[in-house]
């Protein structure tokens, strides 16, 4: 089916899975495909428009993906054979769990047209230097645009999993599911140095889980699914955590644009 028109739904920690949304949107639109992005942590999946083609976009953490976008996506409604197209955004590897996504999808009636995983900068523990982060995207975003043509011209492949695959998406579910444990939640702990942070709410105000409370300074609550995007967005640095080497952070895309509130 040719695709006319296009509506693509993102998550995206630190502004790499968006930047590739954004992306695809501009190829898309260049060509008359007349596409918007929007927000997974702001839509409503059952308000999604079933007749336009979609896209779904996600970060690749822990070889899976974040709960609140497992969750998105099961609240999906069923489907009559809406045509989707998936992609998301690794540092290195995600042992395929894009197929086990599609999977998932074909399960609720969803066609998928294509799937692709994009390698971006690292977001987490080995956070690039700027050159390596340059010459990652340098090859990243031409295959990013490949993509978004190929799809429009219905010749793009999908990622193709297997029982392995699917079994190791199943036990990394398990892994991610317990982040919302009280005790991950314990141990997850971000710190504020009061004498860096400037109370300007930034953090509380981008937080996709509403994690953040402005009480003087921001407190953390038990809902955090390491996004990573309170931390890499302040603009004082005065957010730290045992998770990061080195308290090394990355920023995918400028502030004003992480800020999910904000249309895109
Ligand atoms: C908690 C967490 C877990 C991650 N796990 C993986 C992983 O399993 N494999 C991988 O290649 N990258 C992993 N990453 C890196 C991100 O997938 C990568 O940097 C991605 O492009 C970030 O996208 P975003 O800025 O849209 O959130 C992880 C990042 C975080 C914060
Ligand atoms: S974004 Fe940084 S400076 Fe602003 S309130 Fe949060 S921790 Fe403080
Ligand atoms: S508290 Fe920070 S890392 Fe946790 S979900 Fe919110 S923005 Fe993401």
């Amino acid at each position: 089916m040719k695709v006319n028109k296009s509506d693509i739904y993102v998550f995206s920690g630190t502004g790499n899975t968006l930047s590739i949304a954004k992306k695809i949107a501009e190829v898309f639109n260049s060509k008359n495909v007349l596409t918007k992005v929007h927000r997974i942590e702001a839509t409503d999946p059952k308000n999604i428009e079933l007749s336009s083609t979609i896209g779904i976009g996600f970060t690749v953490a822990c070889w899976n993906t974040y709960p609140m976008v497992k969750k998105w996506l099961k609240a999906l409604p069923v489907s009559n054979g809406t045509e989707v197209f998936l992609f998301d955004s690794m540092g290195d590897s995600s042992f395929k769990m894009i197929a086990s996504i599609a999977k998932q999808l074909e399960n609720k009636g969803y066609k998928i047209i294509g799937s692709k995983e994009f390698k971006m900068p690292n977001n987490f523990l080995l956070v690039e230097k700027e050159e390596k982060k340059l010459k990652k995207l340098n090859i990243t975003m031409p295959l990013v645009e490949k993509f978004a043509e190929d799809i429009i011209a219905g010749k793009a492949d999908a990622v193709k999993g297997g029982f392995i695959y699917c079994l190791f998406f199943s036990f990394t579910s398990l892994v991610v599911n317990t982040w919302n444990w009280k005790l991950s939640q314990k141990m997850i702990t971000f710190k504020i140095d009061k004498q860096l942070c400037t109370k300007c709410g930034l953090c509380a105000d981008i937080c996709p889980k509403n994690n953040i409370t402005m009480n003087e300074f921001p407190v953390f609550n038990n809902k955090c699914e390491i996004c990573l995007r309170c931390i890499s967005y302040c603009p004082v640095k005065a957010i730290s955590s045992k998770l990061l080497y080195k308290n090394r952070t990355h920023r995918g895309i400028p502030t004003g644009e992480i800020k999910w509130r904000n249309p895109i």
